[in-house]
């Protein structure tokens, strides 16, 4: 009998517990694999963390190492010592990371100093703006990884540039695309967070803000509330709020106003998300995953930021960039977008990235 293939997952982020929802349901199906979660601890509320492994079936996490807040250099400082001390113990085949935090760096680093192979999901994304602490991770983190599952070609093509070798960039599709598929189907119209906050479909604006560059610069997050308080003299907005930006946002004088405009909501599940993206007019955000969710549901939407990682969704119409230097620019922005279609593109494969990532992983034996 041949060994069973052991890959440990490495999450800690939000955005990380969906894209390993569809990678672990992958591994889940393939009885030659065993899959140890660790979850670094970087988002810890129930609405933060929790409710996404119940909602979407994620096995529990074999660890959790308790590590939030600080700095970033104490942040993954903390998080290399824990994930280390378990590689060492567990000792995989494979170490698989997910996007672009400091648990991502983290974990990446641990296993590349003890030369167990990493497998990157969504390598090859590229802002061009260093002074982002995610462009920093995913750079140093593709630099370390042996398999680089790049989401798009665009992103191949970022890594061919910087001299990745071929043999180790892997178009596989967008596992965020594989979630909204399977996930999306699920949600309608009735009950749910639509229900509870007595929206109709098509007829409201959601939003979401929790980039550093947007919350930690007083400016530009005045502007961004002044701008999302103009749109909702046009519809409804509804502002889940991340708790990054409520820990801002609520010691300004600038929270009462936002909270007489704007429908404010703690965190939702990925499910009540979906619905309310689903069924939104128009999508304001700085989240590099709710840019694509928007496409991917036919959602137009305004880019709260400089630049973006997705150009494909810019080029083709659905997505406008208005970056928060001024609230006219953003409310000239949401104008644009509201009632707006983009190019019929499918720059996201066919759904089965997951499915393909794990064959590749099989298929190399972990090595
Ligand atoms: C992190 C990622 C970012 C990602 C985002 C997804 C880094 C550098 N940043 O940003 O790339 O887009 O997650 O949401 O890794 N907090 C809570 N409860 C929680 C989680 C966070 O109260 O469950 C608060 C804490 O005050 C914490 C702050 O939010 O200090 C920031 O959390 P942190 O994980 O450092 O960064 P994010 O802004 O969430
Ligand atoms: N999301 C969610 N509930 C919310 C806000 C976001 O389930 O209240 C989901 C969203 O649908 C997407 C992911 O969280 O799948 C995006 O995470 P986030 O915006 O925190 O991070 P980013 O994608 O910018 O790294």
């Amino acid at each position: 009998m041949t060994a069973k293939l052991t890959i440990a997952t490495i999450v800690g982020a939000r955005p990380q517990f969906i894209k390993a929802s569809a990678v672990s349901t992958a591994i889940q199906a393939r009885p030659d694999i065993d899959e140890i979660i660790i979850h670094t601890g970087q988002h810890y509320d129930a609405n933060m963390s929790d409710v996404f492994f119940e909602e979407l079936g994620i096995p529990r996490p074999a660890h959790n190492l308790d590590v939030h807040g600080g700095s970033h250099g104490a942040m993954t400082g903390r998080m290399l010592e824990g994930i280390e001390r378990l590689l060492m113990d567990v000792r995989p085949d494979t170490v698989l990371v997910y996007g672009d935090t400091n648990s991502t760096l983290a974990g990446a680093l641990a296993a590349a100093k003890l030369h167990i192979p990493v497998a990157h999901v969504e390598a090859g994304l590229r802002s061009f703006n260093m002074r982002m602490p995610e462009e920093i991770n995913r750079i140093l983190t593709d630099r370390v990884s042996d398999w680089l599952f790049a989401p798009t070609e665009e992103a191949c093509a970022h890594l061919r540039g910087e001299g990745v070798a071929g043999d180790r960039i892997h178009n596989v599709g967008d596992v965020m695309f594989d979630v909204a598929l399977l996930q999306g189907a699920r949600v309608d119209a009735a009950g749910g967070a639509l229900g509870r906050l007595k929206l109709a479909p098509k007829s409201y604006a959601l939003a979401t803000v929790h980039r550093a560059e947007n919350t930690d610069d007083p400016q530009r997050l005045s502007n961004i509330v002044d701008a999302l308080i103009e749109l909702a003299k046009r519809v409804p907005v509804v502002w889940p709020v991340h708790p990054r930006t409520r820990g801002i946002l609520a010691r300004t004088d600038r929270w009462a106003d936002a909270e007489r405009a704007i429908l404010i909501v703690d965190p939702v599940s990925y499910l009540e998300m979906v619905q309310l993206e689903k069924f939104a007019a128009l999508i304001a955000t700085d989240s590099g995953g709710v840019q694509k969710e928007a496409f991917f549901h036919g959602v137009p939407c305004v880019t709260l930021r400089d630049e973006t990682e997705w150009t494909e969704l810019v080029d083709a119409g659905w997505n406008r960039l208005a970056p928060p230097m001024s609230r006219s620019t953003m409310v000239e922005a949401f104008d644009a977008a509201l009632g707006s279609q983009g190019e019929a593109i499918a720059p996201y494969g066919k759904g089965d990235a997951a499915q393909t990532i794990v064959q590749h992983l099989v298929n190399a034996g972990g090595k």
